[in-house]
């Protein structure tokens, strides 16, 4: 038997939940962002993040029996993300992570999920501007 995964030790489905309710709450008043978007409703959008985050972190494999392989890059292509987008798309991620409590998201958990989160918007910029 593993260890807790990180997803449950941050507090489940309900956490991820309210990031990503959150982030697209900033994306749909974001100038940069809100145009990027191709569909008029957010919420499938907003649920195939929150399947995405949850099974990266161990939690249920949802995102892979719906989408398949994530091959994130591949999809990101159809849209422009340079340095503005990708700052952008932090600072709505940024918002939806701090309105989670520390006793939630303690502060090591916290942090490894942001350096991700970084690692992440960067490894997927596709154009210089
Ligand atoms: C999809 C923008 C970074 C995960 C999308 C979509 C847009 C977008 C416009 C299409 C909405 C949809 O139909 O789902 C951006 C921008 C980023 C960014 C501007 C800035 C760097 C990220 C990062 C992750 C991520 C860092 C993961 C940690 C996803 C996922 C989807 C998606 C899982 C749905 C893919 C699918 O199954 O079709 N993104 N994204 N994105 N994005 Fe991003």
């Amino acid at each position: 038997q593993t260890a807790t995964s990180f997803y449950a030790a941050i507090g489940g489905a309900e956490t991820f939940r309210r990031i990503v309710a959150a982030f697209y709450r900033e994306v749909a008043a974001d100038e940069v962002l809100r145009p990027l978007y191709p569909e008029a409703d957010l919420g499938p959008a907003e649920r195939r993040l929150r399947m995405f985050l949850e099974q990266y972190w161990g939690g249920p494999r949802t995102y892979s029996d719906e989408r398949g392989h994530p091959r994130l890059r591949m999809r990101h292509n159809p849209f422009r993300i340079g340095p503005i987008e990708r700052d952008a798309w932090l600072r709505c991620m940024r918002i939806g992570v701090a309105e989670i409590e520390p006793e939630v998201l303690d502060d090591e958990h916290r942090r490894a999920l942001l350096e991700y989160l970084e690692m992440a918007a960067d490894s997927l910029i596709n154009s210089p501007i």
